[in-house]
């Protein structure tokens, strides 16, 4: 595997399959210590719940200590250069996780820090969440050749890291997005060129969900488009999750949400509560695949 996990892109198949591999040998074996001495630091500038708790407690399982960097504390860009930052980083510590609304920062602090950096989400994608949830899905016995995944919703940093995941994995990738938020088109037209999955982009809900085996549904609002709220409640209206959609599906579909929820807008509590949902079980899997790259990264130093 590359130095650093920035994106699905960079894996092989061969190496997703073994990422999943060792989550299910450190699921089995808590007593592995492969992280002990180990230092990393966590760089949050958004918020988080699951990532950040997450991370934390998979380096202390694995015998690591994490140190948590908010960004009003060490102020990445503005009070130093994000060279500077990973410059020093890297002499103290053996990993670093960073979320970061710039890509193109994590991009850089990579390419200044000797130590891995894994991407805890940025504004362009979110593999660690797109990793759990295939793990999530084999767990569910659904990782299967032809399964077809329908995305209902914003074509956002979510969706980029499912098409990366659709150029190494067969999957029929149905995309329902109201026009003009359409995913990345590079990450788009690589996904289709790698001629590895079926990948539809409609506009119409019902189009994607049809015999669908799972239905995945995220925000809106993504973290820092808060301001266009009005604006998107209005153009996503239609994009809504909710038992009449699911009824397109196949009947042992199962719903998927990366959460944060804003239960009642692009997902009802009807489904989120309901039994077709796996939504906290993607939650927990985060822990478990994440100690797969977290150990995986910091052994190939
Ligand atoms: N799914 C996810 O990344 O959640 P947080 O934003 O709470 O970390
Ligand atoms: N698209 C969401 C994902 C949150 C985990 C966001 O970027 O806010």
């Amino acid at each position: 595997m590359e130095k650093d996990f920035l994106s699905i892109a960079a894996l092989t198949q061969a190496e997703v399959v073994e990422l999943l591999d060792l989550t299910d040998m450190l699921k089995a074996n808590p007593q592995l210590k492969p992280l002990s001495g180990k230092t990393v630091a966590a760089i949050f500038q958004k918020p988080s719940l699951r990532t950040r708790v997450s991370f934390e407690v998979g380096i202390v399982q694995l015998g690591g200590y994490p140190i948590y960097l908010g960004n009003e504390s060490i102020g990445i860009g503005s009070r130093e250069s994000v060279a500077d930052v990973a410059n020093m980083l890297t002499r103290f510590c053996d990993a670093i996780v960073a979320r970061v609304h710039d890509h193109g920062m994590l991009v850089d602090m990579a390419k200044h820090a000797t130590v891995p950096v894994i991407n805890a989400l940025t504004d362009l994608s979110h593999p660690c969440q797109i990793m759990s949830d295939a793990y999530t899905l084999r767990q569910c016995g659904k990782l299967r050749d032809g399964m077809k995944i329908a995305y209902i919703g914003d074509g956002n940093n979510i969706v980029n890291s499912w098409l990366e995941l659709a150029s190494l994995i067969p999957m029929h990738l149905s995309l329902a997005v109201p026009l003009g938020y359409e995913p990345d088109r590079t990450i788009f037209e690589a996904a289709r060129a790698s001629g590895v999955s079926t990948i539809d982009l409609v506009h119409n809900p019902v189009e994607a969900a049809a015999d669908a085996d799972v239905v995945y549904a995220d925000t809106w609002i993504s973290m820092g488009q808060e301001k266009e709220k009005i604006r998107r409640m209005y153009d996503f209206w239609e994009f809504q999750v909710n038992s009449s959609l699911l009824k397109h599906a196949k009947d042992d579909v199962i719903v998927m949400h990366c959460l944060p929820a804003h239960r009642g807008e692009e997902i009802t509590d009807e489904v989120l509560d309901g039994k077709h949902s796996v939504v906290y079980l993607q939650g927990e899997n985060r822990l478990h695949v994440q100690k797969a790259i977290l150990t995986k990264l910091i052994s190939q130093q």
